[in-house]
């Protein structure tokens, strides 16, 4: 930890992925974390490997959560839960599902944002990480999904200005393809996921994006590493179409 006045973070969706990966560098860093997801089996997996403490609620659940963040007092939280409802198009997609998407994608973390802002203010410190994509930034191939990372986008850009002079940081991370579990659970089935096709590259791991998270919360504290951006080398955006989509068309995955 270089500088190591945040010492305390809320990591969500910490049961796969992407959250995983950045509680165990989190921990790894000398720092108390608190995991937040559903599967708690998982959770307590987890706690067992890396000394993490650990909730399990679901991040809609607001007063829950709020609660958790009133007895911890996160220095940093990482909004990293998220679902790629919406993936394989918005035609047909259930009321059900595209509500879900929202309320986890922008609801959820706008919220959890909002419930750790006092503490981090009274305290002169602190530290918001969302995990954006880049999907939110440029067009890909999903109407709802990059939508709600949108969202994402212009929160943290506005949050950030918001709390200029509070001493609190707001960094959004923004990945390419990851090796997670996250298209299964997007695709919803094994069928689903197999016509969606193999993204067919090196993708980046978990662990890649978690270390960009950890050089963003490692920075000197006058230094707010406002976004970074993370793709794997063999996926670019641009051109007519990005290259991974065209791939999907062509039924080139393996
Ligand atoms: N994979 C990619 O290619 C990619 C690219 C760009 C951005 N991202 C973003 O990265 C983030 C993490 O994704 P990932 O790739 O690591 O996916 P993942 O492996 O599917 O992990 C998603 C995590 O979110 C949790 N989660 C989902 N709904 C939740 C809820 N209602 N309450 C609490 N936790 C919930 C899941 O835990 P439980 O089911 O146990 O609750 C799980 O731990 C997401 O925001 C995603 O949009 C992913």
């Amino acid at each position: 930890m270089s500088d190591p006045y945040l010492t305390t973070a809320l990591v969500t969706g910490a049961t796969s992925g992407i959250g995983a990966a950045t509680v165990r560098a989190l921990a790894a860093s000398g720092r108390r974390v608190l995991a937040v997801a559903r599967r708690a089996e998982r959770l307590e997996k987890l706690a067992d490997e890396t000394g993490c403490t650990w909730f399990a609620g679901d991040v809609r659940d607001v007063d829950a959560i709020a609660a958790e963040i009133g007895r911890f007092e996160p220095d940093i939280v990482v909004n990293n839960a998220g679902v790629g409802h919406g993936i394989t198009g918005l035609a047909g997609l259930d009321d059900a599902a595209l509500r879900e998407a929202v309320d986890i994608n922008v609801l959820a973390p706008i919220r959890i944002a909002a419930a750790a802002l006092p503490g981090m203010k009274a305290r002169a410190r602190g530290h918001v990480v969302n995990i954006g994509s880049i999907a939110g930034l440029h067009t890909l191939v999903s109407a709802v999904y990059g939508a709600t990372k949108s969202a994402v986008h212009m929160f943290s850009q506005n949050l950030r200005f918001e709390l200029v002079g509070a001493g609190i940081r707001v960094t959004e991370i923004c990945p390419g393809r990851v090796a997670s579990e996250f298209y299964q659970a997007a695709a919803g089935d094994e069928t689903k996921l197999a016509a969606m096709g193999r993204s067919g590259i090196t993708e980046l791991t978990p662990d890649d994006v978690a270390a960009a998270i950890l050089f963003a919360v490692d920075a000197p504290r006058h230094v707010n590493v406002a976004m970074i951006e993370i793709l794997p080398t063999e996926q670019a955006v641009g051109g007519v179409v990005g290259k991974l989509v065209e791939a999907w068309k062509n039924g080139e995955g393996p």
